[in-house]
């Protein structure tokens, strides 16, 4: 079955995904580089970035679930560009003319214009509609394989809040940043959009960071506001990619709520 998925989602300790004053200069405002240098210290990211090397441990066996499976991605205009990027008709994203999405790329905007196909196999398609309807469309192009909720902060509280989503991968980074977009919900911090109780599956990596995952299940019958989630706490899909070494170097907890 195809699922919804999020992937190399990092938060801060206080719980927030971007910081404040997003700019074209400031592509995560004043969180600058902090939330993903985990990321591109990692092997993938290195590629990512066009760089040889990168680091292959915990965090670069979970930065590389990015892509298998994956058959769509689904974001927001915040993600695509800093404010006001639809007035400019040459945006075409953060990524360059190879984006490392690689497959159909749905852009949630107000402002919708024509498709942009990039190399390397991502087309920017641009759509106004609801994170079910968009959902529905993304799959139909994902040919059967998972849809990736790319972000930001502000799509992930909405793909949450209609229950849309299967699985997270959550990287909790040892910063706090004060202000910002948080997408567990605006106050009470980072679990304060979770409904109902679960548990999740932590893994810490040699720069401290914190990997947690989770499957998000929905129990019984969905009635709005009283929708209840499980997150099983497992390794699942991302547990192949420990290895023998990276394990013994990693602590890991199991926590309920
Ligand atoms: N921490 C991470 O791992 C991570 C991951 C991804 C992104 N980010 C960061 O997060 C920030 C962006 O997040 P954000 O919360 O500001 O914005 P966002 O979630 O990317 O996008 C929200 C915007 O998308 C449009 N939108 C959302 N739902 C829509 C719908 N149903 N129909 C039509 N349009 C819809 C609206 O923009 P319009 O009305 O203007 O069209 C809305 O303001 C950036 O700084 C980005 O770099 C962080």
């Amino acid at each position: 079955m195809s699922l919804t998925r999020v992937s190399n989602f990092s938060l801060s300790l206080d719980g927030f995904a971007t910081g404040e004053g997003q700019s074209q200069d400031a592509p995560f405002g004043h969180a600058g580089v902090r939330l993903h240098e985990w990321m591109f210290a990692t092997r993938f990211g290195s590629e990512m970035l066009g760089r040889p090397g990168g680091t292959r441990g915990i965090d670069d066996a979970f930065a590389q679930q990015f892509l298998p499976g994956i058959g769509a991605e689904i974001m927001g205009a915040g993600k695509f560009g800093p404010p006001g990027w639809h007035e400019n008709p040459d945006w075409k994203g953060w990524w360059g003319p190879n984006p490392p999405f690689h497959t159909p790329t749905f852009v949630l905007t107000h402002h919708v214009r024509p498709s942009i196909e990039m190399e390397g196999g991502t087309t920017f398609h641009f759509i106004d509609a609801s994170p079910l309807q968009a959902l529905e469309t993304a799959r139909e192009a994902a040919g059967g394989q998972d849809v990736r909720i790319g972000g930001g902060p502000t799509v992930i509280r909405d793909f949450l809040a209609a229950g849309l989503i299967d699985q997270m991968h959550v990287v909790v980074v040892p910063i706090l940043l004060g202000r910002g977009e948080r997408p567990l919900g605006r106050t009470g911090g980072p679990r304060a959009g979770l409904p109902g109780r679960g548990r999740v599956l932590a893994q810490r990596s040699h720069a401290c960071d914190v990997h947690a995952f989770g499957r998000l299940r929905r129990l019984g019958r969905e009635s709005g506001a009283r929708r209840a989630f499980r997150v099983r706490g497992q390794a699942a899909s991302a547990g192949a990619a420990f290895s023998a070494t990276t394990r013994a170097s990693a602590s890991t907890t199991r926590e309920s709520w």
